[in-house]
């Protein structure tokens, strides 16, 4: 039905399954279709010849708007809580109230640092941040067949927008949800604002944006994209679901994780670096 699906980096527990879902969002049509998306390490490439690529905490913590004494201190506590995020042997609730100190730690470092707004765009110019190959298909495809995409990310909101808007795919059918830097009235980020979107509250912060959900009422079939398993709970808010396919990017401690990939994603995708999965589902249902 779809050759990219035959893949080496591609796996499912149920292809059959896959298969019905598909053929049913494609006969739904895809005025009946919403794209929900995770964005660090999903939407962008998790390593390039070797090397890892930065989320968008990584962007700014490796910015020269950080002090040398800040980075370490940032450095540090990636060392200590991204093998936690990643660790197959502990359970979410026990990781949870890990990963809320991870972020509010990091959050404070970063408003110690009398951050400029006007400096973001500059920084995010200067990094190595880098989305999928196959992007440029994926934002032009969903924004011609007028599919919204809602971003959801527990990354930094401000540095997410600027790398799609260099990258020329910040079109009028992309929704962001995630955290926002708060300006005073000199450009100096103050505080981070409303509440904190972490890796395992995604459901709440579905919760909390009836809305938007309300709004695409209409468009109850959802491609999910996420890599991390607290990404499976975005689609949470949306109403009336009659299909979800969840496509999973297994980047890191592979064969810890993948049985639970694979019971929880239907499409797993296995140190694929590309979109041309996600793009070619887009295909067959447009
Ligand atoms: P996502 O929801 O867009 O994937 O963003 C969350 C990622 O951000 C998650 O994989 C952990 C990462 N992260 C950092 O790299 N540095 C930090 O300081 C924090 C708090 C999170
Ligand atoms: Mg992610």
């Amino acid at each position: 039905m779809i050759p990219e699906l035959s893949k080496p980096s591609v796996f499912m527990r149920d292809p059959q399954r896959v298969h019905e879902i598909l053929q049913s969002m494609m006969k739904a049509g895809s005025n009946t279709v919403q794209v929900i998306s995770d964005f660090d390490m999903t939407l962008t490439r998790f390593a390039y010849n070797g090397k890892r690529c930065p989320t968008c905490h990584n962007i700014l913590d490796d910015s020269k708007l950080i002090s040398e004494d800040c980075k370490i201190q940032l450095k540090e506590l990636l060392n200590t809580y991204y093998p936690i995020e990643i660790d197959s042997s502990r359970s979410v609730e026990e990781k949870l109230p890990l990963m809320v100190e991870w972020w509010t730690k990091a959050h404070e470092l970063l408003v110690q640092q009398k951050i400029r707004k006007d400096l973001l765009a500059v920084v995010v110019q200067e990094s190595e941040a880098m989305l999928r190959e196959g992007y440029q298909l994926f934002f032009d495809h969903l924004h011609e067949h007028s599919i919204p995409l809602l971003i959801f990310s527990a990354g930094i909101g401000d540095i997410l927008e600027e790398v799609i808007n260099q990258a020329g795919v910040f079109h009028s059918n992309v929704k962001v949800f995630s955290n926002y830097m708060d300006f005073d009235e000199s450009g100096v980020l103050k505080a981070f604002k409303g509440e904190l979107i972490h890796i395992y509250n995604k459901r709440e912060g579905a919760l909390l944006n009836t809305g938007h959900f309300q709004e695409l009422r209409t468009r109850p079939n959802v491609l999910l994209m996420g890599d991390s398993l607290g990404d499976l709970t975005m689609a949470d808010g949306v109403q009336d679901m009659e299909n979800i396919l969840k496509i999973g990017f297994l980047n890191d401690k592979v064969e810890e994780r993948k049985q639970s990939y694979l019971d929880s994603y239907d499409i797993v995708l296995v140190k694929d670096e590309t979109l041309e999965v996600p793009n070619a589902v887009l295909f067959y249902l447009t």
